[in-house]
């Protein structure tokens, strides 16, 4: 297992390399916090994060809102394995190792109270359209009336709009192009280098024969997650940050 230093180094490295892909990372995470405290309405808010992974944004929500509770949820015991040698003892943060296309995964969280905010980052578009209604279902259910969803990913236009989805896309890459995004290592050498390392050789035999990968071909859109959204039952849907087709997409309970 790692120490503390060493999954914090690994954490250090997981957030850059995933700048090559968000080259506005931590300036998406200041928007979901800002979110969250706006919609929130008190000092200790409940926070759910879905998909975590070794809980990036919920050190930050926790750097913001230091009386919150976050209780995030992902399937990879690796990245859970990160966190929980990283921050094992940081007040107000659970992780919780579950996967979200399977039924449990609200009670396996224990939640005390519903929610006052779901937030998730760069996680979601690994779900299906029918897989994303039913967790936007479960997590209209587990949210408090007036709570908050919100959502940070690249959410592409819909393809009735070709020419705006190019543009997008093109303005997405010139800011990673600006900001030196490209220049960091990407997922694909991160794992690689995660699977030779020796301190993190129990955590990687804990993923199994065949770990979670991501494999949706047909990504939902922005316009499919408004839908799904709406069909959940949440009162007011839409984007209230983006740059290119990086969004910050929120929903209203
Ligand atoms: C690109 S990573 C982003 C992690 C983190 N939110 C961040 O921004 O650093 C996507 C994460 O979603 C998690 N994930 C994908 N599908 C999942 C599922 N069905 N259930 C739980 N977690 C899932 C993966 O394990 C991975 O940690």
């Amino acid at each position: 297992m790692p120490t503390t230093l060493q999954a914090r180094n690994w954490m250090e490295r997981w957030d850059q390399q995933q700048e090559f892909y968000i080259a506005d990372r931590e300036e998406r995470f200041a928007v979901i916090a800002d979110v969250v405290t706006a919609v929130a309405g008190r000092p200790d808010p409940l926070i759910v994060d879905l998909g975590a992974g070794p809980g990036s944004l919920s050190v930050r929500l926790l750097d913001r809102i230091p009386a919150a509770n976050v209780v995030a949820v992902d399937a990879d015991p690796l990245l859970l394995g990160l966190a929980r040698a990283a921050y094992g003892d940081r007040a107000g943060l659970r992780m919780v190792g579950h996967d979200l296309r399977t039924t449990g995964w609200v009670s396996a969280l224990a939640l005390p109270r519903p929610a006052d905010a779901v937030v998730s980052t760069t996680a979601l578009h690994w779900l299906t359209r029918p897989q994303l209604a039913d967790v936007y279902r479960d997590c209209a259910e587990l949210l408090r009336a007036g709570g908050v969803l919100v959502n940070g990913d690249h959410l592409a236009e819909a393809p009735d709009r070709p020419r705006l989805g190019r543009l997008t896309c093109r303005i997405a890459e010139a800011r990673a192009a600006r900001a030196g995004a490209n220049r960091t290592e990407d997922w694909g050498a991160w794992w690689d280098a995660v699977g030779s390392a020796p301190e993190l050789a129990d955590l990687i035999s804990q993923r199994g024969a065949r770990p979670l990968e991501h494999s949706v071909p047909d990504v939902p859109t922005l316009d499919d997650h408004i839908a799904l959204l709406q069909q959940a039952r949440f009162a007011e849907v839409g984007p209230v940050w983006q740059h290119g087709d990086d969004r910050v997409l929120v929903a209203l309970r």
